[in-house]
C-alpha cells in the first residue's frame, strides 16, 4: 500500500508526503511551493510531484542545499516509491479460466410493494376495482353529478357479484338527463394514460333496478374535460353479471391525468364492481405494462423471484399469499391486504406471475408460504403444518403438472394448458426472523415432502438450517456504498462445501426514489464480487424492482425502476445492470488487479464459444484512472475494442421521471495496442471493455 514519507524544509517550511492509501491512488501531498516537475521515469510516480524551492530539503535524515540537488533528491525517492505504490496495472491471464460464470446468475426479485402491480407492471388502470377495499370505504370513486343531476355513491354491503366478491359501488341516480347524466368517476394510479390510436379493453360487472339501461363510458381529460373515447354499454338488468367494452382513442395527445368516467342518463339505481380498463399489453399477454416490460426485457433477466418477500409471509398468517385465492376469474378472488399498507388487487396471481416469466423467459423461482408472517406467528412443524406443505405441493402441481393432475387441470381451466418449466423452489422468506426456532424444522419438512414428490427440484433455504443441507441459501443485503464497497470481497473466500448461494435480495440504498449513481458505483462494486464467485453465487436480484414515483404510492427506496401512470425509466443502477448482463460471459478468468486502489474493482469473463474477453472496470473514484491492462496468453488481439462507460459528473447524479436519460451507458470505439496496452477510466465510472482474443 506505500509508505509514509517525511519531506522537511530547513527554513522552518515542512512538507509531507504520504504515500498510503492517498498515493495509492496516485497521490503525493506536499506543502510547500512546487513548481518545475522534474521529470519523472515512465512505470513510476505520474503525479503532480513538483519541487523548486531553493530552501534545503531534509529528507529521511538527509539534507540537500543546492537545485541541482533535487534530481538526485527525486531519483533516490522515486525508486522507494515505485515499489510502494504500482502504476494501476490489470493483468489478465486470458487462457486460464477459474470459474464458470452461473448462467443464472442476473434475474429479478418482485412483490407488491410501491404499488409495484397494482399501479405498476400490472396494466391495469382502474384503481380499487374491488369494490369495499379499506374495511368498506370507497376509495379513489368519486361521484360524478353533471348539471342539474342528481346522485348518490356508497358501497353497499348485502350484495355483489360472488362469495369473494359480496360487495358493490351501489349509484343512486335521482335526477338526471341526457344532457345532464350522473354517475361516478375513477382516476387510477396517480392518474391514467391516455394515448393517440388506442383500443382499451374494458369490462364490469352489473345490476340494476332499470331493466335495460344503458351506461355511457367515457375517458376524459381532468384539465380540458376532453373526452379522449366514449362507449355506451346497454342492456343491464337486474341480474348480476358482467360486460364487456372497447375504448378507442383518435389523434388525441398522450396525457396521464384522465378519468374514466361511467354515467346514466335517467334516475335509476345501478351496482357496479370489479370495472377494469386496460390498454394494451406486452405481447397481448391481457396482463403487463409494455413500457416497463421493456425495460425488464432489456436486462435479459434468467428469473424472476416470486411473489416476495414480505408479500409471501404477510403481516399475519391470514394475510400471507395464498395462491389459491389469487387464480382463476377475477370475481373469484377475494383481494388481500399486503404487508406494504395497502390491499392488493391479486390481479397478478400465480398464472399472471408464470405468464409474465413466460413472456420474458425467465425461469420462476418460486417462494412457498412456510408457515411464518411477519407479526412472528408460525405454525409448528409436524401436523400443524401439514396443510401448508399440501398447499405447496399444490401449487408446484398448478405450475408443472400435466392436464391429468387435479391442479394442472385447474390452471389448463384458468387457460394455460401448457405446464410452466421450474427448477427452484425457496421455503419462506427471511426466516432468520422467526426467533422461535422452528424454521429448522419447518424447512425440513418443505424439504422432505417436495423432493420425494419433485426429486429434480432445487430447495432454497432463506436462513441457514442443520437438519438437512439445503440446495441453495437465499442472502440478503441491504448497504450503505461504503458496505458494498466491503462486501464486492465478501465471496472472494467463502467456503465451497455448503450450499450454493442466492442473493435473492440486494442493494446500495442510496438515492431516491431511485439509485443514484454513487449507488450504482457501489451496486457495481458488489456485482464484480458476486461475478467473480459465480461458481458460489448462482443467483442474485436487485430489491425491490419497481417504484411508482407517485410520493404517496412510496415504502421504501431506492427501487431499480420508476414510473408513473404514462411513463417509466431505469435507474443508474439499472443501467449498470443492464451492462452487466450483456456482457456477462460463461467463464470468469484470472485477473489481478494491482495499485489502482481500494475504490477500483474489476471482474473479468471470456466467452469462450466467441473469444470475446470482458473487462468490467468500476472507478468509484473522483479521479480518471489510466490503467494498463496486459493480456496474457490471449494470442491475437483485434486492434480495436469497445468500450462501454456509465458515468456522471458527481456521484449525486441520477435519473428520474422527468430527466429519465440523464446517466446510461455511452459506447465507444477504442484502439488497443497489442496484448499490453493503457486504458483510461473515467471518474465515478462504470465500464466494460469487450475485445475479441
Ligand atoms: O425488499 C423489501 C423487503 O426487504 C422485502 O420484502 C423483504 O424480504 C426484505 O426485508
Amino acid at each position: 500500500m506505500g509508505r509514509l514519507l517525511d519531506l522537511s524544509l530547513d527554513k522552518g517550511l515542512t512538507g509531507r508526503g504520504i504515500a498510503g492509501d492517498a498515493f495509492s491512488e496516485s497521490h503525493l501531498l506536499l506543502d510547500f511551493p512546487c513548481t518545475n516537475p522534474p521529470a519523472i521515469p515512465d512505470g513510476t510516480v505520474r503525479k503532480p510531484f513538483t519541487l523548486s524551492s531553493p530552501a534545503p530539503l531534509l529528507y529521511h535524515g538527509g539534507v540537500m542545499n543546492k537545485r541541482s540537488s533535487y534530481f538526485a533528491f527525486f531519483a533516490s525517492l522515486l525508486l522507494p516509491l515505485s515499489v510502494a505504490a504500482q502504476e494501476p496495472s490489470l493483468s489478465i491471464q486470458v487462457n486460464h479460466p477459474t470459474v464458470h460464470v452461473s448462467p443464472t446468475l442476473y434475474g429479478l426479485m418482485t412483490e407488491e410493494i410501491n404499488h409495484s402491480y397494482d399501479g405498476g407492471v400490472y396494466a391495469e388502470l382502474v384503481s380499487d376495482r374491488s369494490i369495499g377495499f379499506g374495511f368498506g370505504a370507497l376509495t379513489n370513486w368519486d361521484m360524478v353529478a353533471r348539471g342539474d343531476s342528481a346522485v348518490d355513491i356508497s358501497v353497499d354491503e348485502s350484495t355483489g357479484p360472488s362469495t369473494a366478491q359480496p360487495r358493490s359501488l351501489k349509484i343512486a341516480v335521482t335526477a338526471a338527463s341526457q344532457s345532464s347524466p350522473a354517475g361516478v368517476e375513477n382516476g387510477g394510479y396517480w392518474g391514467i394514460a391516455v394515448r393517440p390510436n388506442t383500443t382499451y379493453t374494458g369490462s364490469f360487472w352489473a345490476k340494476t333496478d332499470s331493466d335495460g339501461l344503458p351506461v355511457t363510458i367515457s375517458l376524459e381529460n381532468d384539465a380540458t374535460g376532453a373526452v379522449a373515447a366514449k362507449t355506451i354499454v346497454s342492456g343491464l338488468t337486474g341480474e348480476w353479471k358482467e360486460y364487456k367494452y372497447t375504448l378507442k382513442t383518435g389523434d388525441t395527445p398522450a396525457t396521464e391525468n384522465n378519468h374514466l368516467i361511467l354515467t346514466i342518463s335517467g334516475p335509476a339505481t345501478v351496482w357496479f364492481d370489479l370495472i377494469s380498463l386496460f390498454p394494451p399489453t406486452y405481447q397481448n399477454d391481457g396482463v403487463t405494462r409494455i413500457d416497463i416490460m421493456k425495460l425488464l426485457a432489456a436486462m435479459h433477466p434468467k428469473f424472476l423471484r416470486l411473489p416476495g418477500g414480505n408479500y409471501l409471509e404477510g403481516n399475519s398468517i391470514a394475510q400471507r399469499f395464498n395462491w389459491k385465492e389469487t387464480i382463476g376469474p377475477w370475481v373469484d378472488r377475494p383481494t388481500h391486504e399486503s404487508p406494504w399498507r395497502y390491499r392488493s388487487s391479486d390481479g397478478m396471481g400465480l398464472l399472471e406471475f408464470m405468464q409474465w416469466c413466460q413472456d420474458l423467459h425467465m425461469q420462476p423461482v418460486l417462494a412457498v408460504y412456510a408457515g411464518y408472517s411477519l407479526n412472528h406467528q408460525h405454525v409448528n412443524p409436524g401436523p400443524d403444518l401439514q396443510p401448508y406443505v399440501q398447499d405447496a405441493l399444490d401449487e408446484i402441481q398448478y405450475v408443472t403438472g400435466s392436464t391429468d393432475t387435479q391442479w394442472g387441470a385447474e390452471r389448463a381451466k384458468d387457460g394455460h394448458p401448457a405446464p410452466f418449466p421450474l427448477k427452484y423452489i425457496e421455503v419462506g422468506n427471511e426466516d432468520e426472523f422467526d426467533r422461535s426456532g422452528s424454521y429448522d424444522g419447518r424447512f425440513a419438512q418443505f424439504y422432505h415432502a417436495i423432493k420425494q414428490a419433485y426429486p429434480d427440484l432445487q430447495i432454497i433455504a432463506t436462513a441457514p438450517v442443520t437438519s438437512v443441507t439445503p440446495d441453495v441459501l437465499d442472502e440478503h443485503y441491504y448497504m450503505s456504498a461504503e458496505e458494498a464497497y466491503t462486501m464486492a470481497h465478501h465471496y472472494d473466500d467463502h467456503p465451497r462445501t455448503g450450499p450454493k448461494i442466492f442473493v435473492g435480495e440486494w442493494a446500495t440504498r442510496e438515492g431516491t426514489p431511485t439509485p443514484n449513481l454513487q449507488a450504482a458505483l457501489a451496486d457495481a462494486a458488489f456485482l464484480t464480487g458476486l461475478e467473480r464467485n459465480s461458481d458460489l453465487v448462482i443467483m442474485s436480484s436487485y430489491a425491490p424492482l419497481f417504484i411508482n414515483v407517485n410520493p404517496t404510492a412510496a415504502q421504501w427506496v431506492p427501487d431499480l425502476i420508476g414510473y408513473n401512470a404514462l411513463s417509466s425509466y431505469g435507474s443508474v443502477s439499472y443501467w449498470m445492470q443492464v451492462m452487466f448482463s450483456d456482457y456477462l460471459g460463461t467463464e470468469v478468468v484470472d485477473a489481478n488487479l494491482a495499485g489502482a486502489g481500494p475504490r477500483v474493482f474489476t471482474s473479468v469473463t471470456r466467452n469462450a464459444t466467441d473469444h470475446k474477453l470482458y473487462i468490467k472496470i468500476v472507478n468509484a473514484t473522483s479521479e480518471s484512472k489510466p490503467i494498463r491492462i496486459s493480456l496474457r496468453g490471449a494470442g491475437n488481439v483485434t486492434h480495436t475494442a469497445t468500450l462501454v462507460t456509465l458515468s456522471g459528473k458527481t456521484p449525486n447524479a441520477t435519473n428520474s421521471i422527468d430527466d429519465p436519460r440523464a446517466v446510461v451507458p455511452v459506447k465507444r470505439t477504442v484502439s488497443i495496442s497489442g496484448p499490453k496496452f493503457e486504458e483510461t477510466f473515467a471518474p465515478y465510472s462504470i465500464n466494460v471493455l469487450e475485445l475479441t482474443y
